[in-house]
């Protein structure tokens, strides 16, 4: 793909990017530059440029805004100690946009391509990326929206797709601290033949009134369960769920309603590479309930990009809860082994890292 670049004349001073990236929070401010490119029927994707950052002048009947015919990814750039900066298993993100995209009727960007327009980005926003220290890293957010101008329920013929960055703190100020959960046992997020598998913003707008629910009772974050039965745990908001047993067994919900999160696919491996079984399965509400109380699960754990892997602590319902299981031991394992790889401070055996600068 040939991306041609115009750069900011205005680019945040030092100073001032001194202050955001000395606490930068999250999704709050943006870097310099943004990538585009465009999609149409007869010239396929084209137009790739990095330009200064800034506001899109859309016409109000664009299609994504009536129809919500979009897609979008979330990864981070980490800088290493010796100022190289690399990005975690992009070509995983750029897959799943694939994935995405089919179900979303979009046109597919290529792997490569998007690894690509991530690379360029990054490397033009650089000074953006923060120092690893407290695990501040800069988040990507590749994203594809319908930008044809119409009304009217069919796939765009012209398609946008766009990468912005914005610098992230530490998901967890002062320390891992476990997430409360609140069951919603009146929203579902997805059922079969559904969007459960996309990452497309209407799952995230479904979640919205029952992430309030959560937030009503007291608890960090909803956990949904399955469309058909009400029985069967799929995931959280915004990350995937995790069963440590007894006898080492792992158990993570198997996929297809659910977000194939990059980072639940690479514990797969690394537990395994620990010595521990995972299964993949159907594990229903009463399974965690049950194993809680009897000390059969002695630890669960929730994971993504943002906070990597977080203990899950309380779970709450309506008339009643389940106590956080006893250990976070391999837990906070598990999440060590992963942020090492990801800051270079471990070997990197399964080649996850991808080097950008
Ligand atoms: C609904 C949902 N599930 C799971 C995840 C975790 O995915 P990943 O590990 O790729 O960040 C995310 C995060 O993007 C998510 O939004």
């Amino acid at each position: 793909m040939e991306i041609s670049t115009t750069s900011s004349s205005a680019p945040v001073s030092d100073e001032r990017l001194a202050e955001i990236l000395a606490n930068p929070g999250f999704g709050q401010f943006f870097t310099d530059h943004m990538f585009t490119a465009e999609w149409t029927p007869d010239a396929g994707w084209h137009a790739a440029r990095i330009e200064p950052y800034g506001p899109l002048a859309l016409d109000p009947a664009t299609a994504v805004l009536h129809y919500a015919q979009e897609t979008f990814e979330g990864m981070k750039a980490y800088r290493h100690d010796d100022g190289s900066i690399w990005s975690f298993r992009p070509e995983e993100n750029a897959a799943r946009m694939v994935r995405s995209s089919h179900r979303l009727a979009f046109p597919e960007l290529p792997v490569d391509d998007f690894v690509q327009a991530v690379d360029a980005l990054v490397a033009a926003d650089q000074r953006w990326v923060p120092d690893p220290a407290g695990e501040k890293s800069l988040y990507v957010r590749p994203f594809m929206i319908a930008t044809e101008v119409f009304l009217g329920v069919r796939p765009s013929q012209h398609v946008t797709f766009m990468v912005i960055a914005s610098p992230a703190g530490a998901y967890f100020k002062g320390g891992v601290k476990p997430v409360t959960l609140w069951l919603t046992e009146e929203y579902t997020r997805a059922g079969r033949g559904g969007m459960g598998a996309a990452k497309t913003g209407g799952n995230y707008a479904s979640s919205l009134v029952a992430q309030q629910e959560a937030t009503g009772h007291g608890c960090d974050q909803v956990v949904f369960l399955d469309a058909q039965h009400g029985r069967y745990v799929e995931e959280l908001g915004g990350m995937n769920m995790y069963f440590v047993h007894d006898d080492g067994t792992i158990v993570t919900p198997e996929t297809g309603t659910i977000l194939e999160g990059i980072t639940r696919s690479s514990i797969i491996e690394l537990a395994g590479k620990l010595g521990h079984q995972v299964e993949e399965r159907r594990f229903s509400i009463d399974e965690w309930r049950e194993g809680v109380a009897s000390g059969r699960i002695t630890e669960i754990f929730a994971c993504g990009t943002a906070a990597v892997v977080t203990p899950v602590g309380e779970l709450k319902w309506d008339g009643g809860s389940a106590p956080a299981p006893a250990s976070t031991d391999l837990t906070m394992r598990i999440r060590q082994a992963l942020v090492d790889i990801q800051y270079g401070r471990a070997e990197d055996p399964f080649g996850w890292m991808h080097r950008i600068v």
